[in-house]
């Protein structure tokens, strides 16, 4: 008998929480889609979102969940109480939800994990030691670092798909023997181009090596799906698909996860314990020592099943803002964009680019102050690659990253197009200071202190 069906309440009379239904409208809405926001003129507009690849809004349906969930609120696997049996059986649903959403298969196993960071460490921590791992040097640190170092061949950054599934194969061909790890993003968290993942899995399957894919960037706005992929593990982050509850998740094969020394040596992990043994338990708990993050999980399912409900509408609305983005971020002089693959490439909405004469942060900071528009600058935790993809550009270190998402409307992008060509063209229109600790008006109205909201 499965947890669900021991769990599931006896009779109609049972009290139930009020469940959010999801919305049906085209695209999932955001939480602080109102926000608004001071300018340095000492007007407000509304908040031009265009951070969504670092962390994604809340969905209202996921805000919905969590209300839902937090009166019966309780432990997870530890009680036998009313509400911990509703929560632990509303965690184990969020298990099947996500194992649901990326398309595993029946035994591949989901592990609740902080983030994708933390489920590329678990990874890290279960691969076998005569194993070698193969990566590109234009990941994300969190897919570039945990890997042992006297283990891992860092390829250099493909110029196009087609190189990049050679350089893997090539890499494997002269790998040693034993086991091979491959490890690929979905999209890049600083151009937004999408890996050839289906194709790097089938040269990785002819010489027997298994595939992890990163799909921190790709998730949130395109299928993923592991049996058709053909990949063994995926790695997601919960507040890059509008559920910032502090949960994301490792997807995949139970073997190596299952051999491992448990992540956190703790309760849960274990099977039986005497004075001096310990028997670790195998499945997801063996990794998920101490009290789950409930919360964050139900956020993450939830999430999950709204993205997969509203997938075309998502993608439709994403696509169209991001053509209109790059159209009119092309029409700007002494504006480069940047690109792995070239112009061409398929891509999630994430647009990288520098202004003459400006520095990423003077113009990060003049589209917050002036304009409302939130976008990064900097190095995106992906070094090699923005060295790689400024090398031709001495005067820039940094660039910009504008990203774009369900908060992102055809507003903002017009907005943001307008201010990138008023910068270019005329520069900031007020004083700046820029030193070690960033950049801000130099005789700033706003009041940027955070109220303590508790
Ligand atoms: C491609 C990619 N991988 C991994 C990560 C790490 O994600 P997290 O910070 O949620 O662990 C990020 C974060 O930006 C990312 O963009």
């Amino acid at each position: 008998m499965s947890i669900l069906s021991i769990l599931e309440p006896a009779s109609t009379t049972t009290p139930r929480p009020a469940i959010a239904r999801l919305a049906t409208g085209s695209i999932p809405a955001t939480v602080g889609s109102d926000l608004l926001v001071p300018l340095a003129d000492g007007r407000v507009t509304d908040y031009a979102n265009f951070d969504h690849g670092a962390s994604a809004p809340c969905l209202e349906s996921v805000r919905a969940s969590v209300e839902a969930a937090l009166p019966s609120y309780a432990s997870v696997h530890r009680g036998n109480g009313y509400a911990s049996r509703i929560t632990t059986q509303w965690y184990e649903r969020a298990r099947a939800e996500v194992h649901a959403f990326v398309g595993a298969r029946a035994d591949d196993q989901v592990i609740f994990t902080r983030q994708t960071t933390d489920a590329l460490n678990l990874l890290a921590r279960a691969v076998p030691v005569d194993a070698t791992v193969i990566v590109f040097e234009s990941e994300h640190h969190a897919a570039l670092l945990p890997w042992p170092a006297e283990r891992t061949v860092r390829l250099a950054a493909p110029s196009s798909p087609a190189e990049a599934v050679t350089r893997v194969a090539d890499a494997l061909r002269q790998a040693p023997e034993g086991p091979r790890l491959v490890v690929i993003t979905g999209a890049s968290n600083v151009t937004g181009e999408i890996f050839p993942i289906a194709d790097i899995a089938k040269v990785a399957k002819a010489h027997g090596a298994r595939v992890c894919l990163d799909a921190a960037q790709l998730a949130p706005h395109r299928p993923v799906d592991i049996a058709t992929l053909d990949v063994d593990w995926v790695a997601l982050s919960g507040h890059k698909l509008y559920a910032p509850y502090g949960a994301g998740a490792l997807i995949g094969r139970s073997d190596w996860l299952d051999a491992a020394d448990p992540y956190l040596h703790g309760g849960g992990a274990t099977h039986a314990v005497t004075s001096d043994t310990v028997v670790w338990t195998t499945g997801p708990a063996r990794h998920e020592g101490g009290s789950p993050n409930v919360i964050g999980a139900i956020a993450l399912a939830s999430a999950c099943a709204a993205i997969s409900k509203h997938r075309d509408a998502i993608e439709q609305h994403e696509r169209s803002l991001l053509a209109r983005l790059r159209a009119g971020l092309a029409q700007i002089d002494n504006v480069t964009t940047y690109s792995i693959f070239g112009e061409d490439a398929d891509r999630v909405g994430t647009v990288c680019f520098t202004v003459a004469g400006l520095t990423s942060t003077l113009v990060s900071a003049a589209l917050s102050a002036e304009y409302g528009i939130g976008v990064r600058d900097g190095k995106f935790c992906a070094h090699p690659l923005v060295g790689h993809l400024l090398s031709g550009s001495p005067e820039h270190g940094t660039a910009v990253r504008a990203s774009l998402g369900l908060g992102t409307t055809r507003e903002h992008v017009d907005r943001l197009v307008d201010a990138v060509r008023t910068l270019a063209t005329s520069g900031p229109r007020t004083e700046y200071t820029e030193n070690a600790h960033g950049c801000q008006p130099a005789d700033d109205p706003r009041d940027l202190q955070a109220p303590r909201i508790w």
